[in-house]
């Protein structure tokens, strides 16, 4: 955790043009600057950045917010994570929130862990690139098998000598302790010796997902029966096996700039496969594919394409992937190589040009992957074939999404010749076996049962924060964030003994006084929070949403006053200097708008409903709504003095 002062004090020193300039190459444009989206592909720039908000927005693929947002984005970090990254480029000291010795242990003991394999990486390397026994046989064989030096630099890739303690014996030398050189595995101590764990192999290491080595695996040089061929660190508490994926630090940016992740075996794979120019690419590495890996993969993209080898290993290899991959509620497509390649030797045989269209005109989903095999493999077996139906209805019933498996029912009755009815019919069955073996694992929620307390004046409306917002919405909170904290009537306005509320004053209180609920969850949940802000002390509403965690906010915020730069400056005077003297008549007509615009837009919707209702006691609730709704309607008039407002 990082305290409120030190994250004001980040944001306050943060400019938006140096934090994208580092990404991006920016071109004055007006007040703002522009250019090509890190985000996404284009040609043709559409990233804006506006210095004056601290924002930036990609008009193309919509990303963007503020610095911290960018950051987060961009690097695929977290709240904090990002905030971090911006106070060390700007020299901001960092206070955390103090630890109880518990966690300060455990913090210490994984902070010893990663210092020595951070060591360990660095000394390998240079054992490779500059020991003369590296030089000779480690680096001449990563050069035979067609690495190149900046491949090897990128992915930090080493060599531990044919020595039984030499590493050890140089970490010692170094002063790291013998007890984090055990617990991470480069050592193994036993009755009177303390060997390296790794002699005489290469070796790579395995990156977290901030790009800390936590783990190495390591490659015997001449493969033999006496020793396998690759050695893995053992689980430690820096590194579970089940928990990472190998390349996923050098993979992310680009996994979420292709929305895909392509799967690998092994760490060649993903070398030859980067060293060809595709970098969206990561290995399970040394373990079957886990649930747990599949998820850290989500975080950047719900669509992978399993790449194995085309032999039958590589082939049941895939099989079972997919099934969890589907239980993740991820797309999942499957790419077999020509029997005995692998995406290593594959790579290096191709052009980045010609490995792309193989992949993408070989690349297939799974139920044709499946049924490629059945068309491969059961010719003419009534019985292989049925049992491959049904391992495909099994698939399917995974997906936790109902439409898709419709989709691909469908899609198996096509390929299949077989009724959609009868398939249908299969995979309930395997459902209701399913739920049959599997104890009820998570109790059923109970209804919340607040939410529907009480009977608000209003109904509860439609929220969907996909529809655009409507005008009268954003008005208003235009003059909420951007006034809120002015009094209603300027000095010469105020009539003689009148209060003289601010606007939020007057805007909150109008608005909760008939219940009212913005229709779209974005401005509604912009208009809670101003609620919950503006009781504190110096709550600067533009600055405090500008900043905003959410980037959705802080981009909706931004464009509430978008206009701003439309105007000449004579009009920019005019509006700072004349709005804040009229608000007093502004205000309280956009409070009417807008209530005006929920009325119309809730009656429409009761009325739409009772056109499709026959239940008589459903229709005279409804019929009661709009009742009310019809009292609000009068009552607003009223309140305005009957004056009818035209727009
Ligand atoms: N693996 C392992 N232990 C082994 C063999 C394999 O942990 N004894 C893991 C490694 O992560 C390896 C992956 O499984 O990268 C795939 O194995 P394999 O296809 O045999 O190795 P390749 O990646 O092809 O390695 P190379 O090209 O160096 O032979
Ligand atoms: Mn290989």
């Amino acid at each position: 955790m990082i305290d409120r002062a030190t994250v004001d004090r980040i944001l306050d020193a943060v400019r938006i043009e140096e934090v994208v300039g580092d990404y991006v190459s920016l071109r004055r444009r007006g007040v703002n600057l522009v250019g090509n989206c890190p985000f996404h592909d284009e040609k043709t720039p559409s990233f804006h950045v506006s210095p004056a908000k601290g924002i930036c927005k990609c008009f193309g693929c919509g990303k963007g917010g503020n610095s911290v947002n960018f950051i987060m984005e961009a690097e695929q970090l977290s709240y904090v994570e990002a905030l971090k990254v911006l106070a060390k480029k700007y020299g901001i000291e960092v206070k955390e929130k103090e630890l109880t010795p518990e966690e300060l242990t455990q913090q210490n003991e994984r902070e010893s862990l990663l210092i020595v394999s951070e060591w360990a990486a660095g000394y390998f390397n240079r054992m490779l690139t500059h020991s003369d026994e590296g030089k000779a046989i480690a680096m001449s064989y990563f050069l035979e098998r067609g690495f190149n030096e900046s491949i090897i630099e990128k992915f930090q890739l080493g060599y531990c000598l044919d020595q039984k303690d030499g590493m050890t014996r140089a970490a010692i030398a170094a002063g790291y302790k013998e007890e984090f050189l055990i617990k991470t595995g480069l050592t193994i101590a036993g009755d009177g010796y303390k060997n390296d764990r790794f002699r005489g192999r290469v070796m790579f290491p395995i990156h977290s997902l901030s790009g800390k080595p936590i783990a190495f695996g390591g490659r015997v040089l001449k493969t033999s029966d006496k020793t396998a061929k690759y050695l893995n660190s053992p689980e430690s508490e820096l590194y579970h096996k089940s928990k990472i994926v190998y390349g996923i630090y050098h993979a992310r940016k680009d996994i979420v700039k292709h929305d895909r992740c392509f799967l690998v075996e092994g760490y060649t794979d993903v070398l030859s496969m980067h060293q060809a120019g595709i970098e969206n690419v990561v290995a399970s590495s040394g373990t079957a594919l886990t649930t747990d890996q599949i998820r850290l993969i989500r975080r950047f993209t719900t669509n992978i394409t399993v790449l194995y080898d085309g032999d039958f290993a590589g082939i049941k290899a895939s099989l079972r992937g997919i099934d969890l991959i589907l239980e993740e509620g991820m797309d999942v497509r499957v790419l077999l190589l020509p029997d005995g390649e692998d995406p290593d030797s594959f790579a290096k045989k191709n052009s980045a040009t010609a490995l792309r269209a193989y992949i993408t005109d070989n690349e297939t989903d799974f139920i044709r992957f499946k049924a490629q095999l059945l068309a491969d493999e059961s010719k003419n077996d009534p019985i292989g074939r049925a049992r491959l139906i049904s391992d495909v209805v099994k698939s399917i019933s995974l997906i936790p999404d109902e439409i898709k498996r419709t989709v691909f029912l469908k899609e198996s009755s096509r390929i299949f010749e077989i009724g959609e009815q009868v398939l249908y019919s299969e995979m309930s069955k395997i459902q209701q076996k399913r739920a049959a073996e599997i104890p009820m694992q998570r109790p059923v929620q109970s209804q919340n049962i607040s939410a529907n307390a009480g009977s608000p004046t209003m109904v509860e409306p439609p929220r969907d924060i996909v529809r655009p917002v409507p005008l009268e919405e954003i008005e208003v909170l235009k003059y909420l964030i951007r006034y809120g904290g002015l009094p209603l009537y300027g000095p010469e306005d105020l009539p003689e003994g009148q209060e003289n509320p601010n606007v939020d004053v007057v805007i909150v209180g109008s608005l909760d006084e008939d219940d009212m609920k913005f229709t779209n969850g974005l401005a509604q949940q912009i208009y809670e929070e101003y609620k919950l802000q503006m009781v504190n002390e110096g709550f600067e509403p533009e600055k405090y949403f500008l900043r905003h965690e959410n980037p959705a906010v802080c981009m909706f915020v931004a464009g509430l006053f978008a206009d701003d730069k439309k105007l000449s400056r004579s009009k920019v005077n005019d509006e700072v200097r004349n709005v804040p003297r009229h608000l007093f008549k502004i205000v309280p007509k956009v409070i009417f708008e807008l209530k005006d615009q929920y009325v119309k837009t809730m009656q429409k919707a009761i009325l739409d409903e009772l056109t499709g209702c026959t239940d008589e006691d459903e229709q005279m609730r409804l019929l009661g709504e709009l009742q009310q709704l019809n009292a609000i309607k009068t009552q607003l008039s009223a309140r305005l003095g009957g004056r009818t407002i035209t727009r």
